[in-house]
């Protein structure tokens, strides 16, 4: 049996198969590790990727939520006792696109304080506009008329003009944007 090994090994073209064996599996196997090494990386890098998309998106939609305040007008400048409207403008982050969103709010007064309102008609979502001389707000869609507080006077629309988070800082009027289902009677924030 020693003496069969012996022969093997020492014969010239059972060698040569052996050794071209060995480098074959060398080169695959070096292959199957090279091909590791770059999908890990692309893994890595699209893992990072979406991290980063995330992470960003949510601290934009934290401070957009809880920490800013978006001006609408200063105290001075509102005609008190009066519904009016204003436009505020602000910054909105969508993945990697960053946009200047410009809306108008109706301004209402309560309790002799303007609070800032949604311009979303309850109903359906379509925009409520003022009537300055006869100081109500019309939705056009399917004509909809609230009263100088918001409430509903006639139409389908389910429920009064959403008043939006507001705030009165230094003579200046703050609110944060916040969009409302449509339907029912509870304004549910989206
Ligand atoms: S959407 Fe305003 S009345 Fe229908």
């Amino acid at each position: 049996m020693l003496a069969l090994i012996i022969r093997i090994s020492l014969n010239p073209v059972t060698r040569s198969s052996i050794l071209g064996y060995n480098r074959r599996m060398q080169r695959r196997s070096f292959f199957q590790s090279f091909v590791a090494f770059v999908g890990s990386i692309v893994l890595a890098a699209v893992g990072l990727g979406t991290a980063i998309v995330q992470g960003v998106g949510s601290v934009l939609h934290g401070k957009g939520k809880d920490e800013n305040w978006i001006k609408v007008d200063e105290i001075d400048h509102l005609l008190p006792g009066q519904p009016q409207e204003r436009t505020i403008s602000f910054r909105t982050k969508d993945g990697w696109e960053e946009k200047t969103e410009h809306q108008k709010v109706l301004i209402i007064y309560k309790d002799g304080e303007p609070v800032a309102h949604s311009p979303s008609c309850p109903h359906l979502d379509c925009p409520v506009s003022l009537v300055p001389e006869a100081e109500k707000f019309i939705c056009k869609c399917h004509m909809s008329y609230f009263d100088a507080k918001g409430d509903v006077i006639e139409g389908p629309a389910p429920r009064g003009l959403d008043p939006l988070p507001t705030k009165i800082e230094d003579g200046v009027l703050y609110c944060r944007w916040v969009r409302y289902q449509s339907g029912g009677s509870q304004a549910v924030e989206v």
